[in-house]
């Protein structure tokens, strides 16, 4: 650490009433400077309700761990929230986004090497699972306030070989898709939604998931459903359900999904099953989830509304408190027409102020931060492509500057009074 960055960051966090030197800075300062006790705020949180233990006390008591009563009833309602046909339950958002693309792949006979149009911020999976389909990821800059694919970008970066964009809906904000489904469709587009950090949320009424042909959700800790592990895919194409669900079970053939299979129909469709069910007809991959991730989702499924209204409500409190501060720091802005549903809190430092400085007092003070997934500057990628980040600027401006910190349900108003002091004390000292 720089030497002058480390002196400001015990200066700032020299509490006054711990040392005579700090009686002199109590007077010098105009805000609040009684001791308070320290807190702990994570990015996210899990608090496991009654009914979630009962049900995965019930798997385990069932003897029955892979695909059954659970995972079938949690797809069922996940589908029924965001109006799709099918949610297909896997083991992660990654998972689901690879088996997404390859069943995308498969169905429009896309070559490898044809393009897909993703943005410049996001977390590393959306662009990893492109590459592991041997598909040509094409960065797209986004835009300043919501940190998404910009559609003029998008449509700038179209070529002949592109076949499909991946719009990512960050930090629980819907992105811009009135222009994004309109390039989609003027350029007849494919379109893979990775709505990994959003859930529930509609633009325009409409539920993301529910715009592109496939849509892929992580339930991964942090997430708004949080199931240790997990991830869905959905859509309404019931030819890319089958490859999907085939895909993630090794590229089994599509007759035979899980035990229950066997249970029911005619001999000759027992006879079709057991024939088949050890035929593979794609190199596939061993994606499945098991019941326990599905019994924790099925039991937060029947208070998702309440989830999402707690993030509602901790982002409100949050802008409220962190207000006085926006000469500093840019607040998240909710998009026209878009619901946010705020899977984090994100901000932009402002000129003149430095985001690790900051951030470093945050993480000292027990709030925790985590950059604003930056992509463009990641080491990976500089060994595949290079120095990429200056054509980036936006994204670079966010490498460089942005953050978020968490907006979870467990947050509590003594949290937010936190949350205002620790920022005041940073900033007040500048
Ligand atoms: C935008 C985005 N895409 C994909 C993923 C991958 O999800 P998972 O961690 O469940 O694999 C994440 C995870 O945080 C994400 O934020």
């Amino acid at each position: 650490m720089r030497k002058s960055l480390k002196k400001r960051i015990n200066m700032h966090l020299r509490q006054p009433a711990d040392s005579a030197d700090s009686i002199s800075k109590k007077k010098a300062l105009p805000s609040v400077r009684k001791r308070i006790p320290r807190r702990f705020i994570g990015v996210g949180s899990v608090k496991i309700s009654d009914l979630e233990k009962r049900y995965v006390a019930a798997v385990l008591d069932h003897n029955r761990l892979s695909y059954g009563y659970y995972t079938n009833r949690f797809e069922r309602a996940f589908a029924r929230a965001h109006k799709v046909r099918y949610a297909l339950f896997c083991n992660s958002g990654t998972s689901a986004l690879q088996v997404g693309l390859h069943a995308m792949k498969k169905k429009y006979g896309w070559k490898d090497g044809d393009e897909v149009l993703v943005p410049a911020v996001t977390f590393v999976a959306s662009l990893n699972t492109i590459l592991q389909n041997n598909l040509t990821p094409v960065l797209v800059d986004v835009d300043p306030i919501y940190f998404e694919m910009d559609p003029m970008g998008a449509e700038a970066k179209i070529t002949k070989r592109t076949v499909a964009m991946m719009p990512v809906h960050l930090c629980g904000c819907p992105c811009d898709m009135d222009r994004l489904v309109d390039i989609k469709e003027q350029y007849k587009l494919k379109m893979i939604e990775d709505s990994c950090e959003t859930m529930f949320a509609r633009y325009r009424g409409k539920p993301v998931g529910s715009f592109g042909e496939v849509a892929c959700f992580s339930t991964y800790a942090a997430h708004i459903l949080v199931t240790g592990v997990g991830g869905f895919a959905v859509t309404n194409d019931q030819e890319i359900a089958v490859t999907i669900k085939s895909l993630y079970n090794h590229g089994r053939d599509g007759i035979y999904t899980n035990p229950d299979d066997t249970k029911r129909g005619s001999l000759n469709q027992l006879f079709a099953i057991v024939s088949r069910r050890f035929n593979f007809i794609d190199v596939g991959y061993s994606y499945r989830a098991t019941e326990m991730e599905s019994a924790l989702g099925l039991g937060q499924m029947r208070r998702y509304r309440q989830i999402i209204a707690a993030r509602k409500r901790n982002a409100r409190a949050l802008t409220r408190v962190l207000r006085p501060f926006s000469d500093y720091l840019q607040l998240p802005s909710k998009r026209n027409g878009a619901e946010h549903v705020f899977m984090m809190f994100p901000m932009v430092v402002k000129d003149g102020v430095d985001r690790d400085e900051l951030i470093l007092y945050l993480e000292k003070q027990g709030i925790e931060t985590r950059y604003l997934l930056p992509l463009t500057n990641q080491p990976v990628y500089e060994r595949l492509w290079g120095h990429i980040e200056d054509d980036y600027p936006i994204a670079k401006h966010l490498n460089r500057n942005g953050f978020y910190i968490g907006c979870h349900p467990e947050m509590s108003f003594e949290d937010f009074d936190y949350v205002a002091e620790i920022f005041s004390r940073f900033f007040s000292i500048r």
